[in-house]
């Protein structure tokens, strides 16, 4: 967690982000919105045509965050300019004209008067909304929301792995953002994905992951913390959605994430005094992208005696992995056998169980090998 530097960082994300803002507009930071405060002066009702007209809206104020980023914007300006906020003339009410609520405790200093049914804001102390004749003239003020995702839809049919990325990575993620990015993976695959490095406020700025094009709670696969981290995190089926949520202040590095495809190949598992064990349609080449799990257990104190006799795979790129335990870690490989020059190959396990892994890439497919086992 970074709490120190905020107003570096303000100002780090003001300077990359100011592009995302259309020309002439000015980015705010602590509420990530563009701000545009017109130089000529227009009634209320011309000010709010003319925010439309240049792809924004009048300003309304949403949080107190954004009342004082109001503030810090207009505390020198003479005029003070319209906001997109009303008297309802029936009811005696204000309201603002995008129906976001009106907060009825800004005003500022004996506000709202009687003299009028537009409001304008004060910058200077005591700064608030101030009640103000509609047919005056004033500067328009606008704002927008900046498309600072970089969401979107990622991979495809034919597509195995790839990369997503928090958007600013890896200089510094904005505030407010909630941005979705859907993979999707070929046919008959499942997505896993991992988080490496994962730099965010944690429990503030959340990343979910979801099953399918979804971000509903009952297809949350889980949250991205510094404790499941390593463990990754995988779909059921060939889409998956990433969710990144960030609150208004403190923003970090951000986060970078590799996704795989991997196909649904239940794991083969033998028994008994002995068996025969093939590569995914040997004789026939396997496919790409396999990765197919073997497990072989015997009666307790017998070992088991593998033979592979024939062994044909591209070399270094497509592998059978054996380990003398019934899981495949780094910590119970026992060799990585890849090529053409590998059988007559044998084994023996130190107990009586042992496993394998066959993993194919995506290019050059060959015949693969077989192999035999027996108790001894
Ligand atoms: C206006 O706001 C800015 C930013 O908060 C502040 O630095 C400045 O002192 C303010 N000026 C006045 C006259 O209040
Ligand atoms: C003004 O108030 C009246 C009475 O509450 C309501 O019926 C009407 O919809 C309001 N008009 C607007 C524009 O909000
Ligand atoms: C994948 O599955 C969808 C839906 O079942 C089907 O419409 C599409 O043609 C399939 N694509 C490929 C490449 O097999
Ligand atoms: C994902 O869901 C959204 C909203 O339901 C829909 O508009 C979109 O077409 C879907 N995308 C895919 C690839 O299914
Ligand atoms: C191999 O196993 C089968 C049963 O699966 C058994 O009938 C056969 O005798 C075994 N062969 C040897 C040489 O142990
Ligand atoms: C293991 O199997 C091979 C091939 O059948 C055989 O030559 C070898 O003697 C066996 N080793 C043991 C210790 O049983
Ligand atoms: C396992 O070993 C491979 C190759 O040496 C390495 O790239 C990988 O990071 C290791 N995995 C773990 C979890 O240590
Ligand atoms: C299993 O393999 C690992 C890695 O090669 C090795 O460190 C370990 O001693 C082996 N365990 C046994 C029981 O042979």
């Amino acid at each position: 967690m970074i709490l120190l530097p905020i107003f570096l960082l303000f100002s780090i994300i003001g300077l990359s982000a100011a592009s995302e803002c259309p020309s002439g507009w000015i980015f705010n930071p602590s509420t990530t919105e563009c701000y545009y405060f017109s130089t000529k002066l227009y009634t209320f009702d011309e000010s709010v045509q003319f925010c439309s007209s240049i792809g924004g809206k009048s300003v309304s104020i949403d949080t107190y965050a954004e009342r004082d980023a109001l503030v810090a914007m207009t505390n020198t300006t003479m005029l003070q300019p319209w906001l997109g906020s009303r008297r309802n003339t029936t009811n005696n009410q204000f309201y603002n004209i995008d129906h976001s609520y009106f907060y009825s405790f800004m005003w500022t200093k004996n506000e709202p008067s009687v003299n009028g049914d537009c409001v304008t804001f004060k910058g200077a102390t005591p700064f608030g909304l101030q009640v103000t004749q509609c047919y005056q003239f004033q500067p328009a003020f606008c704002k927008q929301t900046p498309a600072l995702c970089n969401g979107g839809v990622f991979g495809g049919s034919d597509k195995w792995t790839g990369t997503i990325q928090s958007p600013g990575y890896p200089v510094q993620y904005y505030n407010n953002l909630n941005c979705n990015y859907l993979i999707i993976s070929p046919n008959n695959t499942f997505i896993t994905i991992l988080f490496s490095p994962f730099l965010v406020e944690e429990w503030y700025d959340l990343v979910d992951v979801f099953d399918g094009n979804s971000t509903n709670y009952v297809d949350h696969i889980g949250q991205v913390s510094s404790y499941n981290l390593a463990r990754g995190f995988e779909s059921s089926t060939n889409m998956m959605t990433v969710r990144f949520k960030t609150n208004y202040d403190i923003t970090d590095k951000g986060w970078l994430a590799t996704w795989k495809a991997k196909k649904d190949m239940p794991v083969i598992s033998q028994s008994g005094s002995n068996g025969t064990m093939v590569s995914p349609n040997y004789p026939l080449t396997y496919d790409s992208y396999d990765e197919q799990v073997y497990q072989i257990s015997v009666a307790w104190g017998m070992q088991v005696n593998l033979t592979i006799d024939v062994f044909r795979t591209e070399n270094k790129y497509d592998y059978l992995n054996i380990y003398n335990s019934t899981t495949q870690s780094n910590s119970t490989l026992v060799t990585t056998l890849s090529g053409q020059s590998v059988a007559p190959f044998n084994y023996i396990s130190p107990r009586s169980y042992m496993s394998m892994k066959f993993v194919s890439d995506g290019s050059l497919q060959y015949t693969g090998w077989h192999a035999f086992w027996s108790i001894c």
